[in-house]
Order: structure tokens, then sequence, then C-alpha cells
């Protein structure tokens, strides 16, 4: 028994060592929900400059693509959950999307795709089962298109999970397996990436465990030696990130997969929108955990390198907020391409390297007017029109702007309308209430923005949105009073 343990051990290491090839550098995902994206000709710029020779996507943006071309930088493609019904039903729709989005760039292109990310998180508690039935067939259909295509070697399939699809009944990691509502299911998803020498994907997330549990031992959320930590039949857990790890591990173990290679698609914290949500937090964890990572130190069961995507390059101010108001502050970088503390990735020595060449609209902000009147019934729409419309996701208990006084708040609310908008002269237009300015209302704190020139297009796209400023309060005014 102690011989057949030591050798299944030594397999394992050899195995993942070839399935996974070399761990090359750190990886980040690039996402795009963004009211104004930076140009994907100048974040490519920005991978090269941090030496970041991997990226995630979650689609297959053309231009991305295109951006991506002989760059040096390998991708994995994603493929959004609201696709998985139509590719599973339909094997020629999973070959036309695998020669219009892979076979293109990779053959004429000279893009390296390694991997397609079907789906992401798809078995979220949130969604309710609505992706159960697809996934599998849609990973299915997209291997077979694969290997008609010839590619079948060259790029893999994988499917990023929510840590939540598998759990532990203690606080031990040996007792993980996966969620019994979807333990089948995740046998099935398992045994088909191990038959292609695909790797399982998992995203985790230390923040959102601290986010969900007042109790959650801050310190465990992190790198430094945590106190009391976990011991489980001689392996020492001091931190969260390897507590979970090793608890999907067990699960793969457990149900004869135990040497399947493992992908961190997501590791990250962020910046603003929650009391934990800072950059002090996310420094400690980033550079905690970039500073394991470059010195090639995994977890207590798989203590060798680990192939992970830092969460995320940029902040997105179009996501959805319904996780937490904190979605829109995961990037190492600020909407415009700024770094926002210092992090070392191993590959430069003095920090992130920003974004350049980015340009800025005019140096004007929309405030509350110094003689509006607080008590006009026009304040309660206004600030409600602008936050939904816009992002206000700074402001509120324990964040960058939540020091603002209401006079404060209403001017954020406006100036992020107005920026998101382009500062069209429109978008200040708050009946009575607001006016443009000249002169800086940030705080050393609180970061009024002003926003960056993206193409003309835009501008046509909303020019809808921006007319009917002053009629939708009124709607929203009316309605309020009825
Ligand atoms: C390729 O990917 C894009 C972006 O995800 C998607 O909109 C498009 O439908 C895909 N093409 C095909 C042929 O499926
Ligand atoms: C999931 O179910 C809950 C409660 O039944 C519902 O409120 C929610 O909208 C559903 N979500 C989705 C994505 O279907
Ligand atoms: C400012 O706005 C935030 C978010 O809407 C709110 O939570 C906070 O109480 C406001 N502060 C003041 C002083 O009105």
């Amino acid at each position: 028994m102690g011989f057949a343990k030591f050798k299944g051990c030594f397999v394992l290491v050899f195995c993942v060592g070839l399935l996974v090839g070399s761990v090359s550098g750190i990886g980040v995902n690039w996402g795009t929900q963004s009211s104004h994206p930076l140009p994907p000709s100048t974040v490519v710029k920005m991978l090269k400059d941090n030496g970041i020779q991997k990226v995630k996507l979650f689609d297959a943006d053309s231009d991305i693509l295109d951006a991506l071309k002989k760059s040096g930088i390998q991708v994995m493609v994603g493929i959004p959950n609201d696709m998985l019904y139509t590719l599973a039903n339909s094997v020629q729709a999973a070959e036309k999307w695998v020669s219009k989005n892979i076979s293109a760039h990779v053959s004429s292109g000279g893009v390296d795709i390694r991997y397609i990310a079907v789906g992401n998180e798809p078995f979220l508690s949130t969604y309710n089962g609505t992706f159960e039935s697809t996934t599998l067939p849609a990973l299915q259909n997209i291997q077979s298109a694969l290997i008609k295509s010839g590619l079948g070697n060259q790029v893999k399939v994988t499917v990023p999970m929510n840590a939540d699809v598998y759990l532990s009944s203690s606080d031990k990691p040996s007792d993980g397996d996966f969620r019994p509502d979807i333990h089948d299911l995740m046998l099935q998803i398992v045994k088909f990436l191990s038959q292609n020498n695909a790797p399982f994907t998992v995203n985790i997330y230390p923040f959102i465990s601290l986010y969900l549990d007042a109790n959650f031992p801050v310190d465990f959320a992190f790198f430094n030696g945590f106190q009391t930590p976990i011991n489980d039949n001689g392996r020492i857990y001091d931190n969260v990130l390897d507590a979970n790890h090793d608890t999907l591990v067990w699960a793969l173990q457990k149900n004869g997969f135990g040497n399947l290679p493992i992908i961190v698609g997501e590791i990250g914290w962020p910046t603003d929108g929650n009391r934990n949500a800072n950059i002090q937090y996310a420094q400690r964890f980033n550079q905690g955990f970039m500073s394991r990572f470059l010195a090639g130190k995994g977890t207590p069961i798989r203590p060798g390198p680990i192939d992970a995507y830092l969460f995320s390059l940029i902040d997105e101010d179009s996501k959805s907020i319904q996780p937490g108001n904190f979605e829109r502050h995961w990037g190492m970088f600020y909407f415009d391409g700024k770094p926002k503390y210092l992090l070392s990735l191993g590959t430069r020595t003095n920090g992130l390297v920003g974004a350049s060449g980015v340009s800025y609209l005019p140096k004007k902000w929309c405030v509350l007017k110094p003689s509006a009147n607080l008590n006009s019934d026009q304040v309660a729409p206004s600030v409600s029109y602008a936050c939904q419309n816009a992002d206000c996701t700074s402001l509120g208990y324990e964040t960058s702007c939540g020091g603002l006084d209401v006079r404060g708040n209403l001017s954020y609310a406006f100036n992020s309308y107005y920026q998101v908008n382009d500062q069209i002269d429109s978008a200040c237009k708050f009946p009575g209430l607001s006016v443009v300015t000249d002169n800086d209302p940030s705080t050393p704190n609180c970061k009024f923005i002003i926003m960056i020139q993206t193409d003309s297009a835009y501008y046509f796209r909303n020019w809808r949105r921006i007319w009917s400023l002053p009629i939708m309060v009124f709607v929203f005014l009316f309605l309020n009073v009825m």
C-alpha cells in the first residue's frame, strides 16, 4: 500500500509536468465589459511591457485576437454561457465556431491559441441549473470540431468552474468531494477532460470567503503564515487558497482522477466597492500570491509550480454588480491602464507598466452647483438615474469615496454619468442641480475620473440614451410622486 501510494505520487508529478508542459509565467484575465475599453493594441502592448505571456479571454473577439497576432502571447479563448445551448445542440454550430474563432486565427493570423474555455462558471448556484444540461454536450461538440479541424493536439478544451462545484464536509481538504447535486455531471466532465488530455480549470476567490462570512479569519485569506493553521493528517494549511485548491485535488483523487492537471483560471483581489476591497489588501494578496508563484511553490498536495491567471488586468465599469459593488474593481490597472499599486510580476523590478499613448477627454467635470437646493425634489431621481446609467460603486460605506458628504456624493454621481457619456453637454443637465467645472473635485482618497477617448462610433450608438436624460429624470420623478 505504502509503495503503491508513493508510486502514484511519482507518476502524478510526472504526468502533471507532461500534460501542462512548462508552466510559463503568470497569466492574466482580459475582460471587456467596459463602457470605454482601451484599444486592443494598447492592451497587448501593456501585456508585453509587463512580461505577461499568457492571457485568458471571455469570448473570441476578432479585434482582440488580431491584436494578439504574432505577439508571442499564449491565449485561452472563451465561449460565453449564452452560446452553450446552440453549441450543445448543433455539431455544425460547433464546427463553425471553431473554424471562425480558432482555426482562422491560428493558421492565417498566427495567434497562439492553447485553450478554449467552454462556458464560464456555468454551474454557479445563481444560475439555477440553467447550463447543467448543455455544458458537457457543448464541450464534446467543440472537442470533436477541434479534432476534425486538425487542432486536437494543439488546442485543449476546459471549463472554468466556480469553486463551489466541490466542497468539504469539514474544514479539512481531505473531506472534499464534488457538490452532491452535480456530482455525477462533474464526474462525466472530469472523465471527458481526462480522456482528452485537457486540464480542469477552477476560479478561487479568498476575497469572496471574507466577503460572505463576517467571521472568516482575515489572515487566512492571505499568505503570511496564519497563526492557527489547519492540520490535515500532517499537511498544514495556513491559507484558504491552498485549502480550497487541495479540496479539489481530493475530490478528483477520490473519484479516480488524482492526476488531472489543474489551472487556476481566476485569482485576485478587488480594490474598491467593499470594506475589504482596498488597495492595501489587493496588493498584499496579489504580491503574496506572486511571490509564491515566482518561487515555483504550489500547495501541500501539489507542491510544484501552479498554472494561474490573475483576475484581472483592467477594471470593467459595465460589469453586473449583482454579486457586489466590488465587481467593477478587480483590475491591477484602472480603466485607463494606470497601475493601481506596486506589484512585482517577476519580470521587471520596479512594478507594473501602465498603458502608453492613452488620450483623455478635456479636464472638465460635472458637479453639483454650489447654489443648488438640496431639498429640491429633483435630487433623488437625478442621482438615481446617474448611478443606474454610470458607475457609483466607489460611493458607500468604507469605499474610496465613502468619506464624501451629501454634496460630494451628488457631484460624484453626476460626474460619473457625464464622463461615461463622453462629456457631452446634455449629460450635465440635471435640472437646476449640475454645472460643468474645470476645478478637479477629487479628494486624496476619491478620484473624480476624466474619461478616455474612444472611437467616435460610440457617440452614435449612444445618442438616444444621452438625449433622453431630462425626460427620464422627469418620468422617474413623476412615477415617484404617484
Ligand atoms: C465567434 O465568437 C464571437 C465572440 O464570442 C461570437 O459572437 C461569434 O458568434 C462566434 N462565431 C461563430 C461562427 O460561432
Ligand atoms: C433563480 O431562481 C431564483 C429564485 O427562484 C430567481 O429569483 C432567479 O431570478 C433565478 N435566476 C436565474 C438566472 O434564473
Ligand atoms: C453617499 O452615497 C452613498 C451611496 O449611495 C450612501 O451610502 C451614503 O450614505 C451617502 N453619503 C452621504 C453623506 O449622503
